[in-house]
């Protein structure tokens, strides 16, 4: 409606800006996530909310405390940045966010690390956002928040925005099982704070399931409508709904296709030293440890022991990109992961062929598309994962529809996509490389069959799709009074 507006609020920006030698420079930060968003909001000329990490002289830059992105950009939209002292910045993200509730939520409960000024901090950014969200909203906005950095900021909304301000929630990470989450440091405080939201919004059904499950089991007070998927507590009514988050499968496969891509593939290959009929696998991760990486690089090994034909003929590109690096599990990650990619090149490579190619170098779309789609393998084998945008990303950039994807069972994506793909449990090494042995010797016909149906799939549930699932569920709630 007229002057309705939706406002995004995310932990990360989209864009960050900083002066440089030429004034004003902008780069975008890594991770599926936001430049999955960015897209978002252009298309329903929202705003967008995110803390203003980066350069120290970023705050002046951001003169009206609200910049105009992407730069000169027609369909630009205004970004307001929080900005966070370094120890708000140390307990809420690195803390709260990410030494707690990640590592709970994916299940890996020996990562789990609790100080009471992660919670203190997480408990105090929340409520700046919160400020911030009510100084932005008016009478029937729509505020659409973002992942597991907000867990209490639903409930804190609801004394900062008028009362027909529909707050909408997604979480994009997994929802646990109630055994896993009730090992949470503060579980019931982030689930009562997330039963703020008129409508809370995870990928799968599953997840949609251990939620009201953690909900029934921690919040006595609140009554679970299994049938509608609804909470009813004192301060009102959640809807939970389950909308796979997709990827652009147009604009990748455009990029994917774009101009020069056969010569841009060509220097993709000479850069990284794949000669002439070695077959490629990708892999494309955030250095985490729930991204299973370790677990890929044994699966190549064991290929290259049981299958000496594999030897000078497949290489795994594998690009990784920092994240996290303060947590000290991360930095763990990051060695085991060199550690790794050295161990099986020194005792398989050759004068001119490396089994593995590990790179940190960011691509831009049009390379890392290119490389996708040219791949003969796509390779995602999370231990745990929300969703996975890359194995999406895979299928859309397919435009020859030739190629195989190997996709972990852990991924939020194999409830979705899994049939057509091979399937694997990334910590089972002969199962993984009989998977990687299975889809570089799969004949052209079937690969062609399991790729045009992984293709129609993603279709069918990419970015616009979920733009329209979770608003027409905000539309359907608006009209049946809920957030007035
Ligand atoms: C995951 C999270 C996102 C996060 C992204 C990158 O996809 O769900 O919320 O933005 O990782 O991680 P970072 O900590 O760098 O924002």
């Amino acid at each position: 409606g007229e002057g309705v507006e939706v406002v995004v609020v995310s932990n990360r920006q989209p864009y960050r800006h900083s002066w440089g030698d030429n004034g004003i420079e902008v780069d975008r930060p890594t991770g599926g996530l936001t430049a999955g968003l960015d897209t978002v909001v252009r298309r329903i000329e929202g705003s967008w909310i995110a803390w203003g990490d980066g350069d120290a002289d970023a705050e002046a830059v951001d003169e009206h405390d609200r910049v105009s992105v992407p730069p000169d950009a027609e369909d630009g939209y205004p970004l307001r940045r929080v900005w966070l002292t370094e120890d708000q910045v140390d307990g809420y993200y690195y803390g709260f966010s990410n030494r707690v509730l990640w590592p709970i939520c994916h299940g890996a409960l020996t990562r789990v690390h609790s100080e009471s000024e992660y919670w203190e901090a997480y408990e105090a950014v929340n409520e700046r956002f919160a400020d911030a969200v009510g100084e932005r909203v008016g009478r029937g906005d729509v505020v659409w928040l973002q992942d597991y950095h907000f867990g209490l900021l639903p409930q804190m909304l609801r004394s900062r925005v008028p009362e027909d301000v529909l707050v909408t929630h997604f979480w994009h990470i997994p929802w646990p099982g109630w055994d896993t989450f009730r090992a949470c440091p503060h579980g019931s405080e982030v689930l009562r704070g997330l039963l703020g939201n008129d409508l809370f919004v995870v990928h799968t059904e599953r997840y949609r399931q251990n939620f009201l499950d953690c909900v029934e089991a921690a919040i006595p007070d609140a009554v679970v409508d299994r049938a509608a998927g609804r909470v009813f507590h004192e301060d009102g009514v959640t809807t939970v709904e389950a909308y796979p988050l997709g990827v652009d499968t147009e604009r990748i496969l455009e990029l994917a296709t774009d101009g020069d891509a056969d010569e841009r593939w060509r220097r993709i290959r000479s850069r990284y030293g794949i000669g002439e009929g070695v077959r490629v696998g990708v892999g494309v991760d955030r250095l985490d440890y729930t991204k299973g990486i370790p677990q890929r690089i044994d699966a190549v090994e064991r290929l290259l022991e049981r299958h000496p034909e594999c030897r000078g003929t497949f290489t795994l590109v594998q690009i990784g990109s920092e994240s996290r690096s303060r947590i000290p599990a991360y930095r763990e990650l990051q060695t085991a992961v060199v550690e790794g990619v050295n161990r099986v090149n020194a005792r398989f490579r050759t004068d001119d062929w490396r089994p593995i190619v590990y790179t940190t170098d960011r691509l831009s779309d049009r390379e890392l598309y290119t490389l996708y789609r040219n791949a003969d393998v796509g390779v995602v084998s999370p231990i745990r994962d929300g969703m996975n945008l890359v194995a999406q990303e895979y299928v859309a950039a397919q435009a020859d529809g030739n190629g195989v994807l190997v996709l972990s069972r852990q991924a939020g994506a194999h409830d979705l996509i899994g049939e057509d793909a091979v399937s694997i449990t990334p910590q089972d090494t002969d199962e993984f490389a009989g998977a990687l042995h299975a889809a570089l010797t799969m004949p052209e016909e079937r690969r062609r069959e399991r790729m045009g149906a992984l293709v129609e799939t993603c279709r069918s549930f990419d970015t616009e799709v979920w733009i329209e699932d979770v608003l027409g569920s905000v539309a359907r709630l608006r009209e049946e009074g809920h957030g007035g």
